[in-house]
């Protein structure tokens, strides 16, 4: 972390967990272990599917916790069955988006140039974007980590401007990391979240660069949160397993406040 230039942000990721009352004691019972802690170091999200977003907003009313939504469409209305636009979120008061997650490019075919689209479609409603970039374990052996990341973060971030970057966030998920119980080293996670930075200061300038929030995400828990956040470049995290437990969320968002 650095807060000197940048924001530490913590966000859950829940993917395809909790029906609504579920949603409301999840976030009920993450209020609670923060109630009376300190929080203000970091921004706390929880992104959360699409059906549980009117509970969790909900629930969250009076806390440091915002909502974010886990995918969103490029066009703002229309014969796309089954998917939900960036206005219809903002409507709903959601805050933040995931965007280009790997098991929506693994599962779901999206590609750099459908993820680019989503990241324009969220931005012009005025959603804060957490998009994420990150590399196969095939690709960490061959070598590739540096050239895979930094061109999904070029392709991604196509046509967003410096002025926008201030509503984006990138989370870097090593995909053999996601889910799996093997987290990157704390200098693996802080060089490849480095070499993301560098990108972004190519792209745009070292200011922008020193300023944007970058998170790592993969098997990110209460028990290795606080050396990964330790990290210079490391600035935050994104979590899928332990942010559905409130005293492991909490942990990890004690851990930024340090
Ligand atoms: P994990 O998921 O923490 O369960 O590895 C992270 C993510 O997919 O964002």
């Amino acid at each position: 972390m650095n807060r000197a230039t940048r924001r530490t942000v913590i966000a859950g990721n829940w993917k395809m967990n909790k029906i609504p009352a579920e949603a409301t004691e999840l976030i009920n019972a993450i209020k609670a272990e923060i109630n009376g802690k300190k929080t203000d170091e970091c921004e706390i999200v929880a992104c959360v599917p699409y059906v549980d977003i009117t509970n969790a907003i909900e629930a969250a009313k009076g806390s440091p916790i915002k909502i974010g939504a886990e995918n969103v469409h490029w066009e703002k209305s229309g014969a796309f069955t089954g998917e939900i636009s960036a206005d219809m979120l903002k409507a709903v008061g959601v805050e933040y988006v995931i965007i280009g997650h790997s098991e929506r490019r693994q599962y779901f075919g999206e590609t750099d140039v459908t993820v680019n689209k989503r990241v324009h479609a969220a931005l012009a409603a005025g959603l804060k974007v957490i998009l994420c970039v990150g590399e196969l374990l095939e690709q960490r052996e061959q070598g590739i980590t540096a050239e895979i990341v930094s061109m999904q973060t070029k392709i991604d971030l196509l046509g967003v401007t410096a002025d926008d970057m201030k509503n984006i966030i990138i989370a870097y998920e090593p995909v053999w990391a996601i889910g799996t119980g093997k987290t990157a080293t704390s200098e693996q996670a802080d060089e490849v979240c480095g070499i993301i930075r560098n990108v972004i200061a190519s792209l745009y300038s070292e200011s922008v660069a020193a300023a944007t929030t970058i998170q790592y995400g993969g098997s990110m828990n209460a028990k290795n949160a606080e050396e990964l956040l330790s990290m210079t470049n490391v600035d935050g995290g994104l979590i899928g397993g332990a942010s559905l437990k409130a005293p492991d969320f909490a942990v990890i968002i004690a851990a930024a406040n340090k």
